[in-house]
């Protein structure tokens, strides 16, 4: 099959780096092998996010995801797919530190999944530790706005940027995670107008998770876009199937089956005629 970029090959960082302004990036997250391989087609990016540990982990936050776990689960993606550009999520304390912390957890992560780069979260802050892995050869993808891992100093999960003040400080993180170098910036849970400000002010590519269409991409977390994930769903939040039910039917009619003894029949029955 022939990628979005016209080849077979895998979507590279320069192939999204060229995508600012252009045909919108197609963005999933995958934490498995099957899962990746079912999205791989559809996908111009994969992130192993840390959403894995709500998600998949039925943890109250992302939180206490390890980076162990984002090694294991980062390489189950990378195995799964064949054309998407994969990023591993940097787990929460595990890059905040100083930059060759960051540096050398990060160098673990990529050495040991195969993925082309990594996430983290944070403002300018942080652009002192985007900067010095950049320069290092490790490809950085930003996050700035709703940053799930800051969900306690935040108060909670909810929209960024209402008043003047926390709106440009969500624009001047952005501006400084691009001067930094990162390749692209995830924008999350901010109103509409900061969403298109921050696309058109910079030069790196924003992909959109609640940040409205302006973005140059959309994320979404895979198992809340498929309706397998119903702890908590934001607004920003399309469900695009009720995987979650087809699931359960499948398991109430093997349960009847089983019940019923018409399960296993012949036809599943080694030696049987
Ligand atoms: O962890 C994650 O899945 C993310 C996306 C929602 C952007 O950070």
């Amino acid at each position: 099959m022939s990628t979005s970029n016209g080849t077979n090959r895998r979507v590279t960082i320069p192939d999204i780096i060229s995508r600012k302004g252009g045909e919108p990036i197609v963005c999933l997250t995958a934490y498995s092998t099957p899962m990746a391989k079912l999205l791989d087609p559809h996908v111009d990016l994969l992130l192993v996010g840390d959403s894995m540990g709500m998600a998949l982990y039925g943890m109250d936050s992302t939180l206490a995801v390890t980076l162990d776990m984002a090694v294991a689960h980062g390489a189950a993606v990378v195995r799964g797919s064949k054309r998407a550009c994969v990023i591993v999520d940097m787990p929460f304390g595990t890059y905040e530190e100083s930059p060759p912390a960051a540096f050398r957890n990060c160098t673990r992560v990529m050495a040991e999944t195969g993925c082309a780069g990594i996430k983290i979260e944070g403002g300018a802050e942080m652009a002192p530790t985007v900067k010095f892995l950049v320069e290092r050869g490790i490809p950085v993808m930003g996050h700035v706005g709703l940053m799930p891992q800051s969900v306690h100093a935040a108060g909670g999960f909810r929209s960024q940027g209402r008043d003047e003040e926390t709106a440009n400080k969500i624009v001047a993180d952005a501006k400084a995670i691009s001067e930094a170098g990162a390749f692209s910036i995830v924008i999350e849970g901010v109103i509409e107008h900061l969403g298109r400000t921050i696309t058109e002010s910079i030069p790196t590519v924003t992909i959109g998770i609640g940040a409205s269409a302006t973005c140059d991409g959309q994320v979404l977390v895979t198992e809340d876009a498929v309706g397998m994930f119903n702890d908590f769903t934001p607004k920003f939040v399309k469900r695009f199937a009720e995987v979650g039910d087809v699931i359960g039917q499948a398991a109430a009619d093997y349960a009847a089956e089983v019940k019923a003894r018409s399960f296993p029949a012949d036809e599943h029955t080694y030696g049987k005629k």
